[in-house]
């Protein structure tokens, strides 16, 4: 082993100890509106003046803005009067949250709920389960109940799932060509970011969300336009109630959700429901082979475990799935962003 290899080790243990600690700068800076003040002030400004306007201690913003700054998150400059600080591009495309691409909501639900069932990571590992008892005082048996346990908690997740989407929605519903499936439902659609890109992408489609009645009823209300006519919605549960017949069915970061019996439950209730010719796409964040990565997929996979029953898998273990309820054809398609598609006919 080389000495420079050795001198590396200290810098990467030292960056992954202080994961937390930059994460809590980012969210701590997104939530008190530092760089939505700094969009709208169209320059730069002085720490005084940023503390003066979001209304905190000077000394704290001080060192809040030096550290967005050591992560590129803001730019400074040192001017006679002092340092001016202003957004990078990075922070005006992507924590500002009158941006199209806006990742504010997402960071706003790791920071106010994925943090804090987090802090339960090694009870959930001794456990082999999710940590909502300890975190909320709810049961973990009702995963969506937990998740949904007010409906302010249930909008930001619902905001958080649609920031994906505008960053990698158009991708996944572009990875196979859909346009000869017209009557598609995406099943557990939530706040409709793919059943938007959907109906954009193809014109003669109409899609309809599927989801508990509450979701679905916040959806219609606060998150798919009128004027999208072409999205419908149908309250249900995937479990206990029918699915209608359907030339396609969308199951994005669905199955992730669940441990395979419940999958293969889904699934196989699909299969019957579906028209011959017809076919499911999983959109999910795939596992390599070899277990060497992604990173993404695999802190997802623990994501899964502290929140949910599932755990993210690889491209076999879905086709597996997808070939014992009956699906063939099975297509996989990586596309290079976060989330990938499975293509399966019946
Ligand atoms: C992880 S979210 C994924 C949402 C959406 N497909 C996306 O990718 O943005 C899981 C979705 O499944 C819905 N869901 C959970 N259990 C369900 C059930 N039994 N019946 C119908 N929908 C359900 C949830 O309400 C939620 O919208």
């Amino acid at each position: 082993m080389s000495s420079t290899q050795d001198l590396d080790y200290p810098r990467i243990l030292f960056q992954y100890n202080n994961g937390f600690l930059v994460s809590n700068i980012m969210f701590t800076a997104c939530e008190l509106g530092v760089f939505g003040l700094l969009l709208a002030s169209e320059g730069s400004l002085s720490s005084d003046a940023i503390a003066e306007r979001l209304g905190t201690s000077v000394s704290g913003m001080e060192r809040l803005l030096d550290a967005c700054v050591g992560l590129k998150l803001l730019e400074v400059e040192m001017k006679s009067e002092g340092a001016f600080y202003r957004n990078t591009e990075l922070s005006n495309l992507y924590l500002t949250k009158s941006s199209p691409k806006s990742q504010y909501h997402n960071l706003m639900y790791y920071s106010k709920t994925v943090y804090l069932c987090w802090h339960y990571l090694t009870d959930a590992v001794r456990d082999g389960k999710n940590q909502y008892e300890r975190a909320f005082g709810m049961s973990s048996e009702d995963i969506f109940g937990a998740l949904y346990r007010s409906e302010e908690e249930m909008i930001q997740f619902m905001d958080s799932l649609n920031a994906f989407w505008s960053i990698c929605g158009r991708d996944v519903i572009a990875a196979f060509d859909l346009s000869p499936f017209t009557v598609i439902y995406d099943l557990g659609g939530c706040a409709g970011g793919l059943a938007q890109e959907c109906i954009s992408l193809y014109p003669k489609s109409t899609v309809t969300i599927y989801d508990l009645p509450k979701v679905v009823q916040v959806a219609k209300e606060r998150f798919v336009l009128p004027e999208e006519h072409r999205i419908t919605f149908h309250e249900g549960d995937f479990f206990k109630d029918p699915i209608p017949e359907a030339d396609l069915y969308i199951l994005a970061r669905i199955l992730h959700d669940w441990a395979d019996d419940k999958c293969m439950q889904l699934l196989t209730k699909i299969y019957k429901a579906c028209k011959p010719g017809g076919g499911v796409l999983l959109v999910e964040t795939l596992l390599n082979e070899d277990k060497t990565g992604p990173l993404e997929a695999q802190l997802f996979s623990l994501i899964m475990l502290v929140q949910a029953e599932g755990k993210e898998r690889m491209p076999t273990e879905y086709s597996k799935l997808l070939a014992a309820a009956g699906f063939r054809e099975i297509q996989v398609k990586k596309t290079g962003k976060l989330y990938d598609a499975i293509l399966g006919r019946k």
